[in-house]
């Protein structure tokens, strides 16, 4: 082939020889399945020796993972980090060890950003704002109030803090809108059913269900069905991923509007690694491009949906 080769213990084959350490949020929701088998294929495409860990959401898994890569000696560590702070020790053995690391998908709040190469992913503050934008868009002649609930995804995580923050900027100049319940719900299904299933039981006047992700959503609407409303027209939905089940449940009117967030981040992975093996300069900062979804628009786009 034609990428970089380095200095790692071939794997035989001939190809490039380079061993990953790759450590995975975990397996929450269509979206982490989409990313993990992107990132899984592109390895076997570009020739990249992958391994794979799994950490169950928990940050002390991704921690252990990492540490053994480096113990293994891998020639690179990429990760998603299931929350933003606490990665400062860790990034700094990779460090001394010589170990390049690039985050995916999410990012740390480490100030010393020497301790990464760079950074792909989404902009998660922009996806909530475009969350916000059709809900403004949406209710721009109505005077009344409206009472929106939300779910959060998990505690901690970049994408939970900044969908949060983002769909906030964009509405709070505007009284009529509420936030009269936002609860984490771990981006699950059973979770998000769970907690809406709570929301509904506490406030009787909900028209607006924000979920920062499909999933969730997807179990809210099992909830808000079994509550006997019906999802889409008594309370309005908006996730945020745009996986298959999400699209097939939009196009079906139980979602009204989902912004996109890609999961197939494998190929630009493994493109990124292999330079930043070869010593290449790369940007610090690869942001993933994504669009919206109306229901008509979820209709067009269904049949060829990858994921
Ligand atoms: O970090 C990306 C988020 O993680 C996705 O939006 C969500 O579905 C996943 O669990």
């Amino acid at each position: 082939g034609s990428g970089g080769g380095t200095t790692s213990a071939g794997t035989g084959g001939g190809g490039d020889a380079i061993t990953m350490g790759f450590s995975q949020v975990g397996a929450e929701s269509g979206w982490r399945t989409a990313n993990t088998k992107s990132v899984q294929d592109s390895a076997k495409n570009a020739g990249v020796t992958l391994k794979f860990s799994d950490a169950q959401q928990k940050q002390e898994n991704q921690i252990k993972a990492i540490r053994s890569y480096i113990q293994q000696k891998v020639d690179v560590i990429a990760f998603s980090p299931v929350v933003e702070s606490g990665w400062d020790t860790v990034l700094k053995e990779a460090q001394n060890a010589k170990i390049p690391v690039i985050l995916t998908d999410r990012a740390v709040d480490s100030k010393d950003t020497s301790l990464y190469k760079t950074f792909l992913g989404s902009d998660f503050i922009e996806e909530g704002k475009k969350a916000g934008q059709w809900l403004t868009e949406e209710y721009k002649d109505s005077k009344d109030t409206v009472n929106i609930v939300e779910l959060q995804g998990t505690t901690g995580s970049a994408p939970a803090n900044d969908r949060k923050a983002g769909f906030q900027e964009v509405i709070q100049g505007e009284p009529k809108f509420r936030v009269i319940a936002s609860q984490t719900g771990d981006f699950t299904r059973a979770k998000g059913k769970e907690v809406m299933e709570a929301f509904l039981k506490s406030n009787p006047d909900i028209d607006v269900l924000y979920a920062h992700n499909d999933d969730m959503g997807l179990g809210a609407i099992e909830a808000i069905e079994g509550a006997g409303k019906v999802p889409g027209k008594d309370i309005k939905i908006i996730t945020v991923d745009a996986v298959k089940d999400g699209m097939q449940a939009l196009a079906d009117g139980k979602i009204n509007f989902i912004v996109e967030c890609s999961p197939l981040l494998g190929p630009q992975l493994m493109d990124l690694a292999k330079k930043v093996l070869k010593g290449e300069q790369v940007p610090t900062r690869v942001v993933t491009e994504e669009t919206t979804f109306t229901q008509e628009q979820a209709k067009q786009a269904l049949s060829s949906r990858q994921y």
